[in-house]
């Protein structure tokens, strides 16, 4: 008997029915390899050769599969796909897929079929609602895996115990989460395999809710929601749009294609050139109160400024994004910190550092109310309208720039409505920082800079600035991270 990592070998084979196939034994007889972790003598030739013939490279001592041909030839599924995801440095990479009881859960089985193409193997687990709507069966057809039920199984204990199944993973991705889901999790309930797993894990944690809009909007489930957030799990969705029960409005599961995403998004995090560093990015507008019901804002819909935190968590950076408020979800794999006022957003970016990047761009508010009233200030018949004093907000990019424990590399961005190289340059000497992304936001370009989709821009780094055409603003985030990135490597 040889000791090995034989999940890893079997998907590296294609499945289980390979294994059996190749040894001319049933399944069984492989279930007892799995439960021992171990490989008859007379196996290790015919599963070197069968697994070198899929492409892969395997340690003849160890068992151990140590790359793919693919991966370092540059061209091809292995490279391109393996950088992002699933054969990270030719490794193969495990998730763990835990279905909630919800509509949606036939969505999981997708979600299942296209992490594999992406060679990962999924290992799937369901809790007793989610046998309602789709059958371990199906699960475990389409994962070439056991599909794990049940807590207190002899049989699955025997194979995997739980505590395994929970740590031998690199994410644990739960699809649909539940708001009854959320809600054990939320409270560390333990009380079957899938709320056990997620107490016993020491992998990342992502979930995909899917609920009907009024469950998600309640606030027994946004407190379980921050509960969540707050100790690192992260999110995808849910969307906004239809949902099974006839409703319309957020609670819809993300996109099977999106969640496939955000999961190679994590997996390959530790692979970018931002690997180690911790960025922090400030999105969105501040909301500056008047009285309790009247407030002070900007437009800003947050929508570059969450994509620059995609996009550096993309690179492989730990991502804090302090946000004021936006009706954009949380871009996946990022820590997400929700403010209101920029004297906020200041204590939540000074409280995330260190930092070895800043990127502000949010639209802070320049000035706030002096002394915004705890109670509304009434319309007075006859008397003329309040006068409101505004106090300077502190500017936070500033603030980075000159702080003691400054990040070594400081982002802002500029509005500009004329000489946008003139302006921007200025802007960077007063600011002290490193780089400024400036936009023309008057005339041809500015008219549709503010919530659109796209944005032309100019990079300034010191002396030296690129001009940038109109392009998506997640195509900009990609550029900004990607010279981020260079400038760390
Ligand atoms: O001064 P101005 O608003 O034009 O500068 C824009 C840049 O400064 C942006 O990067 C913005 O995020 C940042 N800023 C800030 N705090 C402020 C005002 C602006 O971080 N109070």
């Amino acid at each position: 008997m040889k000791n090995c990592d034989l999940s890893t070998i079997i998907t590296a084979l294609g499945g289980r029915q390979a294994l059996q196939d190749l040894l001319g034994v049933g399944p069984s007889a492989v279930s007892n390899y799995l439960a021992r972790g171990t490989l008859p003598q007379r196996a290790l030739g015919p599963v070197c050769e069968a697994v070198r013939a899929r492409g892969y490279h395997i340690d003849p001592a160890s068992l151990e599969i140590i790359g793919h041909q693919d991966a370092g030839a540059g061209a091809g599924r292995g490279m391109r796909e393996g950088m992002r995801g699933g054969m990270r440095g030719g490794m193969l990479r495990r998730v763990l897929l835990i279905v909630g009881g919800g509509i949606a859960a036939y969505k999981a089985l997708e979600v299942a079929r296209r992490l594999q193409d992406h060679d990962i193997t999924v290992t799937g687990v369901m809790t007793g609602g989610a046998q309602q709507f789709i059958t371990p069966l199906s699960l475990s057809a389409l994962t070439g895996e056991k599909a794990y039920t049940d807590l207190f199984s002899l049989t699955d204990e025997a194979e995997m115990g739980h505590i395994r199944l929970a740590r031998e993973t690199d994410l644990v991705l739960v699809v649909p989460a539940t708001a009854n889901l959320m809600a054990r999790a939320a409270h560390g309930l333990a009380d079957d395999l899938a709320t056990t797993i997620l107490l016993a894990t020491t992998a990342p944690v992502m979930i995909a809710p899917a609920m009907n809009q009024a469950m998600w909007g309640h606030p027994a489930t946004q407190e379980n929601l921050a509960r969540l957030r707050a100790r690192g799990i992260l999110t995808i969705g849910p969307d906004d749009g239809g949902m099974a029960c006839g409703e319309e409005g957020t609670g819809r599961l993300s996109d099977p294609q999106e969640i496939v995403a955000a999961v190679l998004d994590q997996l390959g995090r530790g692979d970018g050139a931002l690997s180690g560093r911790h960025a922090l990015v400030t999105s969105g507008p501040t909301v500056e109160p008047i009285d309790p019901v009247r407030f002070i804002a900007n437009r800003s819909s947050g929508k570059q400024g969450h994509a620059i935190a995609a996009a550096l968590a993309r690179q492989g950076a730990r991502v804090t994004l302090v946000s004021g408020p936006v009706t954009l979800p949380p871009p996946p794999a990022v820590d997400l910190v929700e403010v209101e006022t920029a004297r906020q957003m200041l204590a939540a970016c000074e409280a995330a550092l260190p930092a070895d990047i800043a990127v502000c761009a949010a639209a802070v508010a320049d000035w706030h109310v002096a002394d915004a009233g705890a109670s509304k200030m009434k319309k007075q018949e006859g008397a003329p309208p309040p006068a409101l004093a505004l106090t300077e907000n502190p500017d936070i990019l500033k603030t980075l720039s000159t702080h003691a424990d400054r990040p070594r590399l400081v982002v802002g961005f500029a509005a500009e409505t004329e000489s946008l190289y003139e302006n921007a340059a200025a802007k960077l000497g007063r600011k002290g920082c490193d780089w400024i992304v400036a936009n023309q936001v008057a005339g041809d370009e500015g008219d549709t800079v503010f919530g659109s989709d796209s944005n032309a821009a100019m990079l300034l780094t010191g002396n030296e600035s690129e001009n940038w055409p109109r392009m998506p603003k997640a195509e900009i985030a990609d550029r900004l991270a990607s010279r981020i990135g260079a400038h760390f490597t």
